[in-house]
């Protein structure tokens, strides 16, 4: 057991802070990670807000880098000494979906099974619960073996640790669930971190045309400088015209883009995107909606006469064994601008701030570098 410092939210709505939190040495099956970096993302905020569940305190923090310091009994995987990027989806390989061969929906994830605990105030000794089974705003982690994926070391860490989350959404969501290519159109609705990683991750694909749809100037720019070939404002354009219109310019008798990617998570874009397709084509849902939000009114016959597929994509449907390596692989080749997602390097203390400035617009990702 150690004590380390991190980022707690004690209650809901709460700011966070700074907590000793201590941390067990790892059991069969675990390990203790030494964070490098760990990204801010939005599921961090939701946490605190009592968006996620009520089982607090919180570790916050879950888009990681990080260096094994040590391993549990039987672990083979990873070793002390190994740069990794931490995953929330450590597949099991014995679930039913796991021995269909359908590793990505995983019923039965692997996290740590010991807890971390506060370890100072009143409440010390309380057990916390790590967001999405992590916990990376911390100096040190405890984390499930197969939640650590070996990557290149030569990579930087600010950059390659935001495939542990949204990054890894977007790309995914295009490559993965969209499974767009050469010869293939995309839009993507919502340009922030995700929606602007679908588009890096079609461009890597081949894909052509690359639409990028946002309400918001400065997301468009950025869009176009991630490999977008056409940006769409739609609060002054309707979307899905101008989606029909540049993919036919493209394909001939194309009645839209063959892949949409909805990554504002809200009925009406996600209506955009169903409307947006191309004949059978498909809608990749990857933006989180809220619980109370309803599919929008489609008249049945819409969704019978346009075919296709209507998906969601639950983190990129990526398999970290073999997205992570080879994405990382990608960056160190100069082919995936990773670095461009890091808006600015920050301390575990400035955790709360960069929620204020998640919404401002600027910012793809903060991260704290430890
Ligand atoms: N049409 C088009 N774009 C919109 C609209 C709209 N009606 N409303 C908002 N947007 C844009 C915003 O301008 C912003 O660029 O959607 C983008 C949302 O980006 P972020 O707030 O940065 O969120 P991001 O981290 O990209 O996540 C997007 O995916 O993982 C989920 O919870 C996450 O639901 C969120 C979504
Ligand atoms: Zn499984
Ligand atoms: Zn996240």
């Amino acid at each position: 057991m150690q004590q380390v410092r991190a980022v707690v939210a004690r209650a809901q709505g709460a700011p966070v802070e700074i907590a000793m939190i201590n941390v067990p040495d790892p059991g069969p099956g675990e390990a203790v990670v030494k964070v490098l970096t760990c990204g801010v993302c939005h599921t961090d905020l939701h946490y605190r807000e009592g968006g996620i569940n009520d089982e607090f305190p919180f570790l916050l923090g879950h888009e990681a880098s990080g260096i094994v310091e040590s391993v549990g009994p039987d672990v083979t995987g990873v070793a002390p000494g190994d740069f990794v990027v931490l995953n929330w989806r450590a597949v099991c390989g014995e679930c039913r979906a796991c021995k269909r061969g359908d590793l990505h929906y995983c019923f039965a994830t692997h996290n740590a099974k010991q807890k971390m605990t506060l370890a100072d105030g009143p409440d010390a000794g309380t057990e916390l619960s790590p967001a999405l089974g992590i916990g990376a705003f911390a100096e040190k982690t405890l984390v499930a073996a197969g939640q650590c994926t070996k990557v290149d070391p030569a990579a930087r860490p600010a950059a390659v640790g935001l495939l542990g989350c949204g990054v890894m959404a977007g790309i995914g969501a295009a490559i993965n669930t969209g499974a767009v290519g050469r010869g293939r159109s995309i839009a993507v609705i919502g340009c922030g971190g995700v929606g602007v990683a679908a588009v890096a991750g079609a461009a890597l694909a081949g894909a052509s045309p690359i639409i990028a749809v946002d309400i918001d100037a400065r997301k468009l720019e950025r869009a176009k400088a991630m490999g977008a070939t056409h940006t769409v404002d739609s609060s002054v354009t309707d979307p899905v015209e101008e989606i029909k219109r540049i993919c036919a310019e493209t394909y001939d008798g194309a009645d839209g883009a063959d892949v949409v990617v909805e990554a504002v998570g809200r009925p009406e874009t996600w209506k955009q995107a169903f409307y947006a397709r191309d004949l059978a084509g498909t809608l990749v849902l990857v933006g989180v909606p809220t619980p109370d939000m309803k599919v929008p009114d489609i008249p049945l016959i819409d969704v019978f006469g346009r075919g296709g597929a209507l998906k969601s994509s639950w983190y990129g449907d990526c398999l970290p064994s073999r997205d992570f390596p080879m994405l990382v692989d990608l960056y160190l080749q100069g082919r995936l601008d990773l670095d461009a997602f890091v808006s600015e390097e920050i301390g575990l203390g400035d955790v709360e701030a960069a929620f204020a400035r998640m919404h401002g617009g600027d910012v793809l990702r903060s991260v704290v570098v430890l």
